[in-house]
């Protein structure tokens, strides 16, 4: 029997597969369609005897057919998905294709092979914003994105949530705050800001730097993914967070610091359209049902990521060096 992961090439996918080898004895299969945040550099390691992977895409039925005709697939974990804000901004369409759209097909084939359990990777993005005194989103907050990227994984909840109604469908769903850490691809804000501070280049800041993000590093929220799949109930929501709310500008000053460069690097750019101003998160849910609760401080992660990206900067020149110029060009001038 196998668990089947989904977006397994991306940064969080990947440093789930990586967590399922050190922490479970199953094989592991993963789909992904190896876009331009796909990267199979993102696998090297993952020992091929637990591990199988499969270039293929989530909308295509065909492809999810085949997977589960071919492995005998008993929990999928569904993460996969278009993830960045400002290129949904760009450009929707990606988003309701592979987040919507492709979500649909993977409920339909989960369902149709009747797995055990299904996880959806999703955000508290979905939730909306928060002003600076209002409490924390609860699983009980109503759901209001103010993104495209926000509003299409909002879709993709109430899908899940109907599979779970209306089919008596066996998923679980996980809300989780920013994530940081190895292997995330540098369009996101601390890799961005990372590789610009040790290369001397601006650091752009959208608006006046004061919005708010609670952080989690990636291990801690992959922790609690597993932990849904094993212990989590059929049908509830679980809030993930680092209890590590932070202002933007204090991150980019705690990485100028720590990189030795100049806060004359800092320029304020023009703000992200309906730029969301805090997100909060409530964890006592799955604290108290599962035992979870993140173990890494921001300061210890913030460091151990910035050594990662120092000792792997082959990996993020890489990428630095290909489409992400185009991207950073249109995004940043
Ligand atoms: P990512 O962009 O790094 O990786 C996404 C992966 O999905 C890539 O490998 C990509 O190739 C793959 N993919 C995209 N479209 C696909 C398709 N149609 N078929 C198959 N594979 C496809 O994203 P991430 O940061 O690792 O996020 C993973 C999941 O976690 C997403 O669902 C995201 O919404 C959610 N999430 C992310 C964060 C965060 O801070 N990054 C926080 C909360 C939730
Ligand atoms: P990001 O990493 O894109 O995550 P999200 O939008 O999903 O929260 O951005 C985190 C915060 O950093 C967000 O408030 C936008 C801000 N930001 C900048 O100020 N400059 C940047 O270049 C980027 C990418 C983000």
């Amino acid at each position: 029997m196998s668990i089947l992961v989904t977006g397994s090439a991306g940064f969080i996918g990947s440093n789930f597969v990586r967590l399922l080898i050190d922490a479970t004895r199953e094989h592991i299969v993963s789909l992904d369609a190896l876009t331009y945040a796909g990267n199979m550099d993102n696998l090297v390691n993952v020992p091929s005897d637990r591990h199988t992977f499969i270039h293929g895409n989530i909308c295509d039925e065909q492809t999810l057919t085949e997977v589960f005709r071919d492995h005998a697939i008993k929990k999928v974990v569904h993460f996969a998905a278009e993830s960045h804000v400002d290129r949904s901004i760009m450009s929707s369409g990606p988003f309701i294709q592979t987040n919507v759209v492709g979500t649909q097909r993977l409920l339909d084939a989960s369902k149709s092979h009747g797995v055990e359990a299904f996880v959806h990777v999703s955000t508290d993005e979905v939730y909306g914003t928060l002003n600076l005194t209002e409490p924390a989103f609860t699983e009980q907050h109503h759901i209001q994105p103010n993104s495209p990227y926000s509003a299409s994984k909002a879709a993709s909840d109430l899908l899940v949530r109907s599979y779970v109604e209306t089919f008596d469908f066996p998923a679980m769903i996980t809300r989780c705050s920013n994530n940081y850490g190895p292997y995330q691809f540098p369009e996101k804000l601390i890799p961005l800001m990372i590789h610009n501070a040790k290369n001397n280049r601006p650091l752009p800041v959208y608006g006046d730097g004061s919005n708010i993000r609670d952080w989690i590093h990636v291990s801690d929220h992959c922790k609690g993914v597993l932990c849904v799949m094993d212990k989590g109930k059929a049908g509830e929501v679980y809030n993930i967070g680092g209890h590590s709310e932070l202002k933007n500008i204090d991150i980019v000053h705690q990485i100028i610091d720590a990189c030795g460069a100049d806060s004359s690097l800092i320029q304020f750019v023009t703000d992200r359209p309906g730029h969301d101003f805090r997100y909060a998160m409530d964890i006592e849910k799955i604290k108290r049902e599962l035992g979870w609760a993140p173990e890494v401080s921001f300061s210890d992660g913030l460091s151990s990521t910035i050594q990662w990206y120092a000792d792997n900067s082959d990996w993020l020149e890489k990428i630095i060096n290909g489409d992400y110029q185009n991207y950073y060009k249109e995004q940043y001038q």
